[in-house]
């Protein structure tokens, strides 16, 4: 069942009798931009936030949604007679001013990013700029009636636009979260991490983009890829733009750059860089080589990128030859904790198989709590920055040990003889298994890179810390307490 405020969108994107007045509002836009020419061109970059390189709308709506809520807190207070009455509604005056100038500037992006989309999310825009304009008009409204001395009024108007306000950001919200409009939808995949022939030279045409296509192993997806031969040389771009998912090899060349057939964002052709929008986020790139009259192409990362390249892991595996240490002897890390894995995998099956009523199952139960926190501790602070060089697993690996720790806690508040926590010991355990068994069949092997020396002291390092939390009364007593908090005392 529908939640009431998706029904409520559901009927909006059905409505179409929007459309007509949808078009016309389209219309007008379109030709007032039209007749200026080329002259617009900048205006329309800077409104899209092309500069930015995000989408220049929601940075301005925070302006009016900021602004108009404090006011709407300002008056609540005046109201309630809880402040000094001029300092408080002259605040609040010029809170609501600040917020009218910067819905202004919001419309006005928002008219250029609703211009470029259609069908139900145009329908659905159009009622976001109706209910966010009433609340601008009301806010106006507001404060000629304060103006003019008339308060009470004045603070009713601007409460109702803060509402309409809430209803516009509301379907605001829902175009971008849940119909990605404004998010950016190129494929950013990091292959291929080194050069990989996709076709042979003679197949490209001068300013005819043609497609390729690179498998990507870990989304198990094609990514496609635009090739352009251009004044003799050859670049390469995603070819899926980024705007809104267009096919970039069905563009066409123009100023040097590769024009997308959709809605005409430009993108240069040696850098991937928006030269127009509506896109604001470049192009993924690739750099591309001839050899043997084959086309290459790498990936470039991007900046921020974690994407692991053969050299990177060559790199970490060179460190670790470095740090000899006398390891001879220690079991390899991968060993140590898939020992672990296996421990906490039978006390998983010995909870599961005692009586619901024995007494001794939540002793078992707290004995597993300890030992899962232990594990997770020791991968959280020893293995998992050692494997992070050579393994693109880590991030969802320290995700899904939180999500363990939060699926633990429910399970120790719950009596360990209701049927909730037959369910709740399941969901846990299924988790649990998920959880080593990824690690065992992708980030163990991977680690594999970081070579047996490196492996062996790792060992060493996670088998001291394995008797060190055990031993430990300090670590021990602290870890006690943390779960009889858990458990609710
Ligand atoms: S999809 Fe809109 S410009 Fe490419
Ligand atoms: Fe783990
Ligand atoms: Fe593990």
């Amino acid at each position: 069942m529908a939640s009431i405020t998706e029904r409520f969108t559901a009927a909006l994107e059905k409505s179409e009798q929007l459309d007509a007045p949808a078009y016309a509002v389209a219309n007008v836009l379109s030709t007032t931009l039209e007749v200026t020419g080329t002259a617009s061109q900048p205006i329309q970059n800077a409104l899209h936030g092309t500069w930015l390189g995000h989408p220049l709308h929601p940075v301005l709506a925070t302006i009016p949604i900021g602004t108009w809520s404090m006011a709407l807190a300002l008056d609540g207070y005046d109201t309630l007679g809880l402040a000094q009455q001029r300092a408080t509604g002259q605040a609040a005056d010029l809170a609501l001013t600040v917020g009218a100038a910067g819905a202004v500037a919001a419309a006005a992006a928002g008219a250029a990013d609703w211009r470029q989309v259609h069908g139900r999310d145009r329908r659905t825009g159009l009622v976001h700029a109706v209910l966010n304009s009433a609340a601008l008009g009301l806010t106006v409204g507001s404060l000629v009636m304060r103006r003019r001395g008339r308060r009470n009024m004045g603070r009713a108007l601007s409460a109702a636009g803060w509402l309409a306000l809430a209803a516009g950001s509301y379907l605001g919200g829902h175009l971008v979260y849940r119909r990605r409009i404004g998010v950016d939808q190129a494929d950013r995949s990091p292959e291929p991490r080194s050069f990989q022939p996709v076709l042979a030279l003679a197949a490209l045409e001068e300013d005819r983009p043609r497609r390729v296509e690179i498998w990507d192993e870990a989304a198990r997806a094609m990514i496609g890829v635009v090739l352009v031969r251009h004044r003799g040389r050859v670049h390469a771009m995603g070819s899926r733009c980024a705007h809104m998912g267009g096919p970039l090899d069905e563009g066409w060349v123009q100023g040097g750059g590769l024009v997308c057939p959709w809605h005409g964002s430009r993108y240069c052709l040696s850098t991937g860089r928006v030269l127009d929008g509506p896109a604001t986020a470049s192009q993924p790139r690739y750099d591309v080589r001839i050899n043997d009259g084959q086309v290459e192409v790498r990936r470039v990362p991007e900046p921020g990128d974690e994407a692991l390249t053969p050299e990177d892991i060559e790199a970490a595996a060179a460190d670790a030859g470095v740090a000899e240490v006398a390891a001879a002897g220690a079991r390899k890390a991968d060993e140590v904790l898939f020992e672990h894995h296996q421990l906490l995998r039978r006390l998983f099956e010995t909870i599961e198989a005692m009586d619901p009523h024995d007494p001794e199952r939540r002793d078992m139960m707290r004995l597993l709590a300890a030992e899962l926190e232990i594990h997770e501790h020791v991968e959280d602070t020893i293995f998992y920055p050692a494997v992070r060089p050579v393994s693109e697993d880590v991030p969802v690996a320290h995700a899904e040990h939180q999500q363990l720790a939060d699926m633990l806690a429910v399970a120790l508040r719950l009596g360990p003889s209701t049927p909730a926590f037959e369910e709740q010991l399941r969901a846990l355990h299924q988790a649990v298994d998920h959880h080593a068994s990824s690690e065992e069949q992708s980030m163990f092997r991977e680690a594999q890179r970081l070579g047996e020396t490196r492996l062996r002291q790792l060992g060493a390092e996670i088998e001291a810390m394995l008797e060190h939390e055990r031993a430990s009364r300090a670590r021990s007593a602290f870890r006690a307490l943390k779960i009889r908090l858990l458990e609710g005392l």
